[in-house]
């Protein structure tokens, strides 16, 4: 019998699959569905300290391979959302929010709260590509200041999302470690746009968001490598999964674990059917534990 059982900084999934964060993640009846629906774990949308009512729209896209969203975090605030968790708990997997904040201050008294309403992990959001948040995660200096606040005060391990909008992401993965992170993930969307030919105008309200699907598979993929080789810390992959093999290719760059995001507009069973390909994948090959196979394109 194949084990797809991993544990990332403590927490215990039954197999590597997570819920990315913004996708259904806003209610705790949504997130127990796709905990009932195979997932190993589920990630809330980004929480802030009050609430946020989001960009006007438009605010997603459809594109080739993809989409663009530029939403504004749109969010009830971190004390409505401490109900939620409680319902979303009930799902019987790993419940991680996501923590997003205009300041060090903030990180710290959200991550706080969703501390106390039960959640099992917390994972930063510092890498919005279209909000003031998103900067954070630009910097390394920053980074390790929001890190560092967080870890101070908090017991449950701290994931601390990565952007790909920068030169060089280890550097920033590197602070992240530093600092106490538990655990990587990677990547949050790419930054990009697109512009209506008929009006000249872009299309999105905030003209520019995150690119997600897909397309941004093997730029996931390339920054998951790299930070393998700079830290010692678990990776958690995302970017692009829509079936088993994008899993494997992920686990063979470097993450322990993986998130589906826009992977799951073909509906909820792309866990199930991920794990299943999984078993078989492993099985063929002999590999009696999932976690045989993470970091395996880095042997020499
Ligand atoms: C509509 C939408 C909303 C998102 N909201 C959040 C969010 O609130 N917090 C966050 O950290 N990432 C957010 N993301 C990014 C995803 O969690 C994920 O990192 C990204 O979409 C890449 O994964 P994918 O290609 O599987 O979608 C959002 C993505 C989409 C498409």
């Amino acid at each position: 019998m194949v084990s797809l059982a991993v544990d990332i900084a403590g927490v215990r999934l039954r197999n590597p699959t997570m819920l990315a964060s913004g996708i259904l993640g806003i209610s705790g009846k949504l997130l127990r569905k796709v905990a009932r629906a195979g997932a190993g774990a589920v990630v809330t949308k980004s929480v802030s300290l009050h609430p946020r009512p989001g960009y006007r729209n438009p605010t997603i896209i459809e594109v080739d391979c993809g989409f663009i969203n530029a939403m504004g975090l749109p969010n009830p605030g971190v004390d409505y959302f401490m109900k939620e968790v409680v319902i979303a708990k009930e799902g019987d997997v790993p419940v991680i929010a996501s923590v997003v904040g205009e300041r060090v201050e903030e990180f710290v008294e959200v991550a706080l709260k969703l501390e106390a309403a039960g959640v099992d992990a917390l994972e930063l959001n510092v890498s919005c590509p279209h909000a003031g948040a998103g900067l954070i995660g630009q910097n390394a200096e920053l980074t390790y200041e929001v890190v560092e606040a967080v870890k101070q005060k908090v017991k449950i391990p701290v994931f601390v999302k990565l952007t790909p909008n920068v030169t060089d992401i280890t550097e920033i993965a590197k602070a992240a470690a530093n600092a106490g992170a538990d655990a990587i993930t990677a990547i949050n969307t790419v930054r990009a746009m697109r512009i209506d030919i008929e009006t000249g105008k872009p299309i999105l309200s905030n003209v520019f968001g995150g690119l997600s699907g897909p397309a941004i598979k093997p730029i996931a993929i390339r920054c998951v490598y790299e930070i393998y080789r700079v830290v010692d810390v678990p990776i958690v992959g995302v970017g692009g999964i829509c079936k088993w093999q994008d899993v494997v290719e992920f686990l063979m760059a470097g993450a322990s674990a993986v998130q589906i995001g826009s992977g799951i507009i073909k509906g909820l069973s792309i866990f199930s059917e991920i794990t299943e390909g999984l078993k078989c994948f492993l099985e063929k090959r002999g590999y009696e534990d999932i976690n045989c196979i993470v970091g395996l394109a880095h042997r020499v």
